[in-house]
């Protein structure tokens, strides 16, 4: 591809993920999006993989049994000339590390939110790491079909509960039974709920933001109070920047409701506006990678394991950081210096896994792997060697003690746990004093998916025993006493070596820290 041809191709896409809290409506919004992309998708095919019918879905037991799918996984569609690839992130039960991967694979976020509910505990994590990372998110209210909480009230959550500010670019009038519309400040209109759109969905607004004409909801009480709100945010509430929201120091707010697809259009459309197109990627090399640039280079953010035993390939998930994928390419695999031929290779287009032909920058590519990859892993083309930056480790909240249910197999015991904790699909520690293994983990699936992996792939049968430990805190290894070590606690180290202590709750957490003033315990991420 011409190096202005590439240019065009990579300034079209447009990554990001959906986060929110079980429930919120990701799986309604995302269907909604890919209406307006014209994939038109049988009925609930997003949302069939929740009561596990997917019947497309030609994955491993677990899989199917759960309902994950890797067609759902990555989502590609074109709209208004843009190529968009929506990257799932599984909640509920199927919540894991890749759950937070995902987020390092992407550009921008956007966060739906339960307007009834407000902030809930999954959207503070996973907004959490896209803080870190410093993209864009763009704020979706939803359900206002239903009655929600004072908008304010939900601005100021933004705020004070996740710390960052809020610009809302519409505001409700009305919710549930009395929705009337919304006030559209952005782009200077009403946009009329469909009981009182007769014709026309949309008012205009003069540029003192006074409704052009007549219409009755001039007079209407709920409008003048959602005016008043609007006026005296648009006085005493945050300034609309560009470089704060391309910052993620800014979060342009959307209210509606993607159950009855009221106010998803104007998101999207002005999500395309505002949201970035793939940028640099930093290397451990110091420099920067450009996503124009003529070499094809990416990065492993995540493994799925093919449960099925008479198919042990996995797919390796390469987020595309620059240039163009071509199938069959030759590729280094930066950890071994080892050259790769990609031949076997998806691409995610809406309900097929579809051979990919040519892929750029900010697209999602699926390697099948026989083992070469590891999460993390750079792949490129070119002689100046690339590695991107690792991606972080993420603490976990579930732990389990973990050893072989048969000692005469404690070699494939414990080569298997090497491998799978290599790869990424666990967190392993050991008790310090009886050097007990301890497998960590972000969601239950992944023990399910270990255990699974572990009978099926290392032939080594697991006993798990739960741990009603949940927070795990480093400490400095200079400042560590093995005498800390007490009932309330247990010490461990982690794969690297590196000391922590496993708490069973925040009161034993607090315990410590009276004990042990000086000592500085922390988290991870
Ligand atoms: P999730 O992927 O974030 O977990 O949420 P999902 O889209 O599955 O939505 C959860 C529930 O909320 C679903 O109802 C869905 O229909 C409903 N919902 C989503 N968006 C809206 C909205 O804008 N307004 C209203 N009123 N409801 C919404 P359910 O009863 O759990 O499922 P179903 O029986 O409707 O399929």
């Amino acid at each position: 591809m011409k190096k202005a041809d590439l240019e065009k191709e990579v300034d079209k896409r447009r990554t990001f993920a959906i986060i929110s809290h079980p429930d919120a409506g990701k799986t309604t919004i995302t269907e909604q999006l890919l209406l307006f992309g014209g994939i038109v998708r049988e009925a609930g095919t997003v949302k069939a993989k929740k009561s596990g019918n997917f019947a497309k879905s030609d994955w491993m037991e677990i899989e199917q049994k759960r309902g994950i799918s890797v067609t759902s996984s990555v989502m590609q569609f074109d709209y208004q000339g843009k190529r968009i690839n929506i990257l799932d992130t599984p909640g509920h039960e199927d919540f894991s590390e890749d759950t937070y991967r995902t987020l390092m694979a992407v550009d921008s976020a956007v966060m739906v939110i339960d307007a009834a509910k407000g902030i809930e505990p999954q959207t503070k994590k996973l907004f959490k790491i896209c803080k870190m990372r410093g993209i864009p998110i763009f704020t979706f209210m939803n359900k206002l079909d239903r009655d929600s909480k004072d908008p304010m009230e939900l601005i100021d959550q933004l705020e004070n509960v996740l710390g960052i500010e809020a610009y809302p670019m519409n505001w409700p009038i009305g919710s549930g039974r009395i929705l009337k519309g919304l006030y559209d400040r952005y782009n200077r209109r009403i946009e009329l709920y469909k009981t009182e759109a007769k014709g026309e969905s949309f008012i205009k607004l003069d540029d003192d933001g006074n409704i052009v004409g007549d219409s009755p909801l001039k007079d209407d009480s709920i409008y003048q109070d959602a005016r008043s709100e609007m006026d005296l945010i648009s006085e005493a509430g945050n300034q609309f920047s560009k470089t704060k929201i391309a910052n993620g120091d800014q979060t342009p707010v959307f209210f509606g409701s993607a159950l009855v697809n009221f106010g998803v259009k104007t998101f999207l459309d002005a999500y395309l506006k505002l949201s970035p197109a793939p940028g640099h990627h930093k290397t451990l090399q110091g420099n920067e990678v450009e996503p124009t640039s003529p070499e094809f280079s990416g990065f492993v953010f995540k493994i799925q394991a093919n449960m099925n035993p008479r198919h042990r390939d996995r797919i390796a998930f390469v987020r595309i950081c620059s240039g163009e994928f071509q199938k069959g390419m030759d590729v280094t695999l930066d950890r071994t210096q080892k050259s790769i031929r990609l031949s076997n290779v998806t691409e995610f287009m809406a309900n097929t896994r579809e051979n990919v032909q040519t892929a750029v920058a900010g697209d999602i590519i699926g390697l099948y792997d026989t083992g070469n990859f590891q999460i993390g892993d750079t792949i490129y083309t070119g002689k100046k060697p690339i590695a991107f930056e690792k991606l972080p480790q993420f603490t976990p909240e579930l732990f389990m003690r973990v050893s072989a249910k048969n000692v005469m197999k404690q070699k494939s015991f414990h080569k298997g746990i090497k491998q799978l904790v290599q790869e990424g699909a666990i967190q392993l520690y050991t008790n310090y004093s009886t050097g007990q293994y301890i497998l960590g983990a972000v969601g239950q699936l992944q023990f399910e998916v270990f255990q699974f992996r572990m009978k099926n792939e290392y032939n080594s049968d697991v006993v798990m025993e739960p741990m009603g430990h949940k927070i795990a805190r480093w400490i400095d290894p200079d400042q560590l006493d093995e005498k800390m070590s007490s009932s309330r606690n247990i010490l461990v180290r982690d794969q690297k070596g590196d000391p922590l202590f496993l708490f069973e709750n925040e009161f034993a957490e607090r315990w410590f820290k009276d004990k042990y003033p000086d000592v500085k315990l922390t988290a991870k991420l």
